[in-house]
């Protein structure tokens, strides 16, 4: 099974950030922890392939609140399982690292953004390039080998020079795993509304990806390149998973499970959840889309007799390629466009 553990706290909001955290509510964290216990303890766990730990900002918070939540699982941790845990650069001290590895922690994503500091300032960032490489040699030191960081691109200073300056100071920190995330401007952020803050360019995402296949990062899903991680690859796969604490999202079956999008609702009852049903239909567009984003490919066995014939035209054009029942993607930044072209429900509306 796979779980996913959210941390809602930040030291510091980010202007484009709407993920689920906060940065003035630092007095809930003791409550939050003992909500967020119960809710694990109230659960019947099998052997866990994968753990992952985000956010927020899981480093903001001190190591010993996790300590009670790895006494619970050790049961259920094996030597093959991955477990995640997300870190910002100026919180994830030797220290913090060290108990997280000595808990059984075997992976670290450091929300990096950029190595330069003009592109840090400007996404409102309260680390420094430095602060970056100091985390990777804490994390190294402290024993983490498998090591990503999350670089944003897509802003208004983007150029070929600033992505090949990112990667330079990316490919001299010997890690094994990049996301690359075109700046989105969200909704309720102080970044939304702001279109001069973006440079949405399809010549620089093919830039970047050219150049992160050449450096030996193997992109494998639209954000995503290097050493796959199992908890990435289980969601676009449509595995089940739990989602704990506040803004957690599980999956079961044909059910997708919300936790309350609130604090103190959370802490008062971490048991509710809100139920999405999903119809043979809806799993069927997700399974198409994640397939086309990702290496996963789309089974062809799900595709009705027009859907196939679409996909066929899509792989005389050399846009799919078909190989052992299933499509793939050749050019992920095409795959919402495809996706839209294959799936027939789209074309009726
Ligand atoms: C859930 S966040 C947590 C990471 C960590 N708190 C940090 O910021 O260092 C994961 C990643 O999502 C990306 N992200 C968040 N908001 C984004 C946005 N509006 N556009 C593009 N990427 C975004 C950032 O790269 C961030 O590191
Ligand atoms: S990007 Fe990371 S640090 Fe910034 S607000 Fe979002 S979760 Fe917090």
């Amino acid at each position: 099974m796979h779980i996913y553990i959210h941390i809602p706290f930040c030291t510091k909001k980010c202007p484009y950030c709407a993920f689920g955290s906060y940065d003035k509510s630092f007095d809930m964290v003791s409550d939050y922890f003992k909500a967020l216990c119960f809710e694990i303890k109230n659960y019947k766990f099998k052997e866990i392939s994968t753990v992952f730990i985000g956010g927020g900002t899981p480093s903001s918070i001190n190591s010993r609140y996790y300590e009670p939540i790895f006494e619970y699982l050790k049961p259920y941790i094996g030597k093959k399982t991955e477990i995640t845990t997300e870190a910002n650069p100026n919180s994830a001290t030797f220290n913090w690292l060290n108990s997280m590895r000595k808990m059984r922690v075997n992976r670290v994503s450091f929300g990096t953004q950029s190595f330069d500091e003009k592109k840090l300032k400007f996404l409102g960032r309260n680390h420094s390039a430095n602060d970056t490489k100091m985390a990777v040699f804490n994390a190294k030191k402290a024993g983490f080998k498998n090591i990503n960081l999350d670089i944003i691109y897509g802003t208004k200073l983007d150029s070929k020079k600033m992505l090949e300056f990112e990667l330079q100071n990316l490919l001299n920190l010997e890690i094994n795993h990049i996301s690359a995330y075109s700046l989105i401007l969200e909704k309720n952020t102080s970044f939304e509304n702001k279109p001069q803050f973006q440079k949405d360019s399809i010549v620089l995402a093919k830039f970047l990806f050219k150049r992160l296949n050449e450096m030996g990062f193997k992109q494998y899903e639209i954000s995503n390149f290097g050493e796959i991680c199992k908890h990435n690859l289980a969601y676009w796969k449509l595995e089940n998973y739990v989602g704990f604490g506040a803004y957690a999202v599980g999956f079961n079956k044909n059910k997708r499970l919300y936790s309350p999008k609130d604090l103190i609702k959370y802490i008062k009852n971490p048991l509710q959840k809100e139920i999405e049903n999903l119809d043979k239909n809806d799993l069927k567009i997700e399974h198409i889309f994640l397939g086309l984003r990702s290496i996963l490919g789309v089974d062809s066995q799900i595709l009705n007799e027009n859907e196939l014939k679409k996909a066929k035209i899509l792989e005389k054009e050399n846009k799919l390629s078909y190989k052992n029942g299933k499509f793939y993607n050749t050019n992920f930044l095409l795959a919402d466009e495809i996706a839209l072209f294959i799936y027939d429900d789209f074309t009726k509306n």
